[in-house]
């Protein structure tokens, strides 16, 4: 066995990027704490510790809802819990039809097809979509998955800074004219909750004869006064945008994810994505939760929203009273900034002691010495809690000097 000792210079594996070790002997890893039950309104119960979780992504509050679980439960009497095959021999059920047909109707597309997960479903269909002849025009701060896609691809990938459009207007303008080229943006920022200016970018694309791909993972279902997204937000045309992905499993309690396009686009996907014809199709019991979820959210879409939105006012409110930043978020993801790494992994720590589930997010992932504790509201929060939870937190960061925080060696991120 190759061990760590025998090359020095070559570990192997090669070291994590970060000291997960010091982190753990500084009693700052707060990562991977495990929950033991999903209480009401927005609870968990961890070991014997109840509590406040503001770090999921159920952003509107249906993960157990009752008519959603007996979607699921009902699925694995009729089709059991596996799945015999991908989708393209075994593992395709008529819920698995309906709910592409549910997804496309939905965004106004031709037809749409579902992976097993969003992060697949990035990748996957990107790496196929271009090849080494063309080009993958991203924002910088593009969630991970659009990255591997693009890499994964071969296409020549140019990264233009986070939301600068001239920037990505004289990237187009420069690539060789008769070259295929695809921009690729999230739609709202996961770590900031900003919406990107998506009738911009759709001009300057057009302009340019770039297609347009948006990543919705956090902007459908909540985007918009009806959660419809970016097309709903922005009062947009849904032919703007030419492929649109998202995931089945945040605001939809399920899992998987999917993508939305012409009929021409899915029909290639369909035949030539490898992680939709290589690998397992999403269970039947999520496509039931999905498709079961999709129906709840039809019917009660408006109140939910709204719900939603007064709930992330009142926190952000609150936090902001208490002299907290909480940058502008469109969405309930709510960065709380903190600064200094090492306070905002501290401040995380004693949001835990204090019955509040919430990490802290580092740089790289948010630019250097903007370390934030990132919350995300959900719409079965109760208002009590919110002001409580927010309450707790500015007085954790307010009661944290630069001077008192712990002297930690090789924690670097
Ligand atoms: C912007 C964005 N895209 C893609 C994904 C991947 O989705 P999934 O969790 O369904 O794999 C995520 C997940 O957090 C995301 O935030």
């Amino acid at each position: 066995m190759f061990q760590d000792t025998d090359h020095p210079q070559l570990p192997f594996p090669p070291h994590t990027r970060w000291d997960v070790e010091g982190g753990k002997e500084a009693g700052i890893y707060t990562w991977f704490k495990e929950i033991d039950e999903e209480l009401e309104n927005g609870w968990v119960l961890s070991g014997s510790q109840k509590m406040l979780m503001l770090g999921g992504y159920s952003y509107l509050g249906l993960n157990k809802h009752p008519e959603i679980s007996d979607s699921a439960i009902e699925a694995i009497k009729k089709f059991g819990t596996g799945m015999s095959g991908s989708r393209f021999l075994a593992g395709t059920t008529h819920l698995h039809a309906r709910l592409e047909q549910k997804i496309a109707q939905l965004h106004q597309k031709d037809d749409a097809l579902i992976y097993s997960s969003g992060y697949l479903a990035n990748v996957s269909s990107i790496a196929c979509l271009l090849g080494k002849n063309d080009y993958i025009v991203c924002d910088k701060s593009n969630h991970a998955s659009i990255l591997d896609g693009a890499r994964y691809s071969q296409a020549k990938l140019i990264r233009y800074p986070h939301n600068d459009l001239n920037r990505l207007a004289e990237i187009l303008q420069e690539l060789p004219h008769s070259s295929r080229r695809l921009v690729i943006t999230d739609g709202v920022f996961s770590m900031s909750g900003k919406v990107a200016d998506i009738p911009e970018i759709a001009r300057i694309c057009r302009k340019h004869q770039a297609l347009l791909m948006v990543d919705e993972c956090h902007s459908m279902f909540v985007l918009g006064e009806r959660g419809g997204g970016i097309c709903d937000y922005f009062g947009m045309n849904p032919d703007d945008i030419d492929i649109i992905m998202a995931t089945l499993s945040k605001s939809i309690p399920a899992a998987g994810g999917y993508i939305t396009a012409s009929e021409k686009v899915i029909n290639y996907l369909r035949h030539e994505s490898r992680g939709f014809i290589y690998s397992i199709a999403l269970s039947s019991a999520m496509a039931a939760t999905a498709l079961k979820g999709l129906e709840v959210f039809s019917r009660e879409r408006g109140p939910l929203v709204a719900k939603l939105r007064s709930n992330t006012e009142l926190f952000t409110k609150t936090l902001k009273a208490r002299g907290i930043e909480t940058g502008n978020s469109a969405t309930s993801i709510t960065p709380i900034f903190v600064g200094n790494p090492i306070k905002a992994a501290v401040a995380a720590r004693q949001c835990h002691e204090q019955g509040l589930y919430i990490h802290a997010v580092f740089p790289p992932v948010v630019p250097k010495d903007k370390a934030i504790l990132r919350a995300s509201i959900t719409a079965s929060h109760q208002e009590d809690d919110l002001r409580v939870a927010a309450g707790k937190i500015a007085d954790i960061i307010n009661g944290l000097n630069d001077s008192d925080l712990p002297e930690i060696s090789g924690f670097n991120f």
